[in-house]
């Protein structure tokens, strides 16, 4: 990504705020249909990434929610992943016998959602795991793992916005953004 184009004005919107909330309503059905009304949800955010994306979409869940938050990183301040994931913080209460339902900013490697996937089978013994994204880089797949559901399908570029940041900025942007060469 070239420096000099990385900032406010230079953002092309991808995804528009609209296109976002119309879809966050698409993905909570789906997550009713999977999760029945009269059965808890403990939603999990990954952060930093999907703080904005959870916070929206569970405003739409009706079923009782309790919301944990576990922090992993793998960019650090870069474009591209380290390949290298920093458990920050994993802390978590008792999910055995639970619904869980796992939200992600994006998923690009696919190695956090292989970590994820497999620390709540092999440690938390669920009830069920749901495993939700808002964004899928499918061409940059190194792991074989997709998403239950995900909200939509981008190409392979850096993107910023709902979120989803370059070094710490843009988290704020109420849209998906990227910066054009
Ligand atoms: P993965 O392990 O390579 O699938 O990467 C997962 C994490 O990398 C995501 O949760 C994001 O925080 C970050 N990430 C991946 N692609 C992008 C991007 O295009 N923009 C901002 N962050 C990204």
């Amino acid at each position: 990504m070239n420096e000099d184009n990385i900032n406010l004005n230079n953002i092309k919107v991808l995804i528009t705020e609209a296109e976002i909330q119309n879809k966050l309503k698409t993905l909570a059905e789906k997550i009713e249909k999977e999760f029945p009304i009269n059965e808890e949800i403990c939603v999990i955010c990954v952060l930093k990434g999907s703080v904005m994306f959870c916070a929206d979409l569970v405003k739409h869940l009706k079923n009782m929610v309790q919301m944990e938050f576990i922090r992993i990183s793998s960019y650090g301040n870069e474009t591209k992943s380290s390949n290298n994931l920093q458990a920050i913080d994993l802390t978590l209460p008792n999910l055995a016998d639970k619904n869980v339902l796992i939200v992600e900013d994006i998923i690009d490697t696919g190695l956090t959602a292989r970590f994820l996937t497999d620390l709540f089978k092999i440690k938390h013994h669920p009830k069920k795991v749901l495993f939700i994204s808002l964004l899928n880089k499918k061409c940059a797949r190194q792991v074989e793992i997709e998403p239950d559901y995900y909200g939509f399908e981008v190409d392979d570029k850096f993107v910023v916005g709902y979120g989803l940041d370059y070094k710490g900025y843009f988290r704020n942007l109420p849209y998906i953004g990227y910066f054009p060469n």
